[in-house]
């Protein structure tokens, strides 16, 4: 049975905000120290940057890099990470249970940033701390001269303010786990007292919420209500996070999660919406899905690991091509609500649950779903366009209709191109396709990018880093506005046509 995809260009959902390719570091496991920080490596530049690192962060295009994290932030003083190195403390890091030195903190992360040509989404710790500290940080980092803490900045040898727009309102601070959890009430109100201080120091920045930390939370979606009671008219963002696993093997289920995702934002864009009504609000909230990925490979490894170690692997999972299936329809999810999901951070960058791996003073490689994140960042600009699809269908266990065909248009009229972006679920056999591109006329071909492989579970690796890798040999062809293609089973493909 064929898959049918119609896509026309005044059809759009909206215009895709470059931040949806946005990415994470945090102070966990190998992902500063000896992923994007290692001095001493032969690729460290001056500052002991990795410049193999660098390259690989530019071929992805990330815009945006959220920092310091996660679960680390809400232990972070801030201020231990800023400067004479020598002077900076080592701390017990509660969160992943490491020794955290502090010999890279908030001006080499901007540092950092400039060199990789990406701007810095900072989070502020509202766990162990609160609006003072969060105040201070925006002063240090935003506030031009003349007081305590932008001084303190230039005397650290930083003239000119950061300048950072984007700050999260701390971290998860649902979870159980999270150091300081808060329940709903208690945040709602630190949240939105941080955000009014923060505001009066610099105005012009635009702050997010902490939503829940996965849909499976059993105070989802209250939080979130709660929450927007007390901070609507103060944030302009709604965080979202949500991770999948394979652990049971059972590879229809797990690709078909990102339908649960798609069901995830439509609930929270849902509750934005009841949320605006409720305060007469002329403001419309957008949503930043700030942790999403693939991670379970690295469970039991890090369930067995020594506590009180600096920088000691964590969150290594290795991904295999069905990981990069299922990152590609977790991309297509967000382009299908790019309306409203303005931002979005694959969690994370290098080493920990990444796209990019590093070994200690040798190599990097790209994982698996290195491919779709970068595709999806590179060609994925523009609009994305209203996807009317009819597609064979399958059933699992737990979930029911999923379509075999997972797809997006994307328009680029600066470049005019369209490119569809396509998930073949099938696990056994190929796809017929036809994309009817109407409005756009007659198009031609520019290539057609397949990631396939026999093996589901193939990786890549420092010694064979090319095992799962993309071609330009698909077999899509044009007639007229008409695209016909057999789409391999369990692939990821790119169709670009101008
Ligand atoms: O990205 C890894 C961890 O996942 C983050 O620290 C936390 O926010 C989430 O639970």
């Amino acid at each position: 049975e064929k898959a049918k995809m119609i896509v026309d260009k005044d059809f759009t959902i909206g215009e895709i905000d470059e931040r949806l390719y946005g990415s994470f570091i945090e102070h966990l496991g190998r992902a500063v120290y000896g992923g994007i920080y290692e001095p001493g490596h032969s690729d460290a530049d001056e500052n002991g940057f990795r410049r193999d690192v660098i390259e690989l962060v530019n071929e992805l295009q990330v815009p945006i890099v959220r920092y310091p994290g996660g679960n680390f932030v809400s232990g972070y003083n801030w201020e231990d990470s800023v400067g004479p190195k020598e002077e900076r403390k080592r701390r017990l890091e509660l969160a992943w249970r490491t020794i955290e030195t502090n010999e890279f903190g908030f001006n080499e992360f901007v540092d950092w940033a400039k060199k990789a040509n990406t701007e810095v989404m900072m989070a502020v710790n509202l766990g162990t701390r609160g609006i003072d500290a969060a105040r201070n940080l925006v002063e240090y980092s935003n506030h031009a001269s003349g007081t305590y803490w932008s001084d303190l900045r230039r005397k650290h040898g930083y003239e000119q303010p950061h300048n950072i727009k984007t700050w999260c309102l701390g971290n998860e601070m649902d979870g159980p786990w999270q150091i300081g959890h808060k329940n709903a009430v208690e945040y709602g109100r630190t949240a939105l007292e941080a955000a009014k201080v923060m505001k009066w120091v610099d105005p012009s920045i635009e702050l997010v919420a902490c939503g829940s930390s996965s849909r499976q939370m059993a105070t989802f979606p209250d939080w979130e209500a709660t929450v927007l009671d007390h901070t609507y008219e103060h944030v302009e963002y709604l965080s979202m996070h949500q991770y999948y696993g394979n652990a049971d093997d059972d590879t229809p289920t797990f690709l078909a999660r990102s339908l649960e995702m798609d069901d995830f934002i439509r609930t929270l864009i849902a509750t934005c919406d009841y949320m605006k009504a409720k305060k007469r609000s002329k403001k419309k909230l957008s949503l930043s899905f700030d942790e999403w990925n693939v991670w379970y490979h690295s469970h039991a490894a890090d369930r067995k690991m020594e506590p009180w170690q600096i920088a000691p692997p964590q969150l290594e999972d290795i991904y295999n091509h069905e990981d990069a299936l299922l990152v590609g329809c977790m991309l297509i999810s967000l382009l299908k609500h790019a309306d409203r999901v303005k931002m979005a951070c694959l969690a994370q960058l290098v080493n920990v649950i990444a796209p990019i791996m590093t070994s200690n003073g040798g190599g990097s490689w790209r994982q698996t779903i290195f491919y779709p994140f970068m595709h999806a960042s590179v060609y994925g600009r523009g609009k994305s366009l209203v996807p009317l699809i009819q597609s064979p269908k399958y059933d699992t266990k737990q979930i029911t209709d999923v379509p075999y065909l997972e797809a997006i248009a994307i328009h680029n009229e600066e470049q005019d191109e369209v490119t569809v972006f396509a998930v073949n679920r099938h696990l056994d056999s190929s796809l017929p396709l036809e994309v009817d591109l109407r409005s756009f006329g007659a198009c031609s071909l520019i290539e057609h990018i397949v990631l396939e492989h026999d093996d589901l579970k193939a990786v890549n690796t420092e010694q064979q880093p090319d095992n799962v890798k993309p071609h330009p040999n698909g077999n899509a062809q044009v007639d007229g506005f008409k695209v016909q293609a057999s789409l391999v089973k369990a692939s990821w493909n790119v169709i670009r046509l101008k």
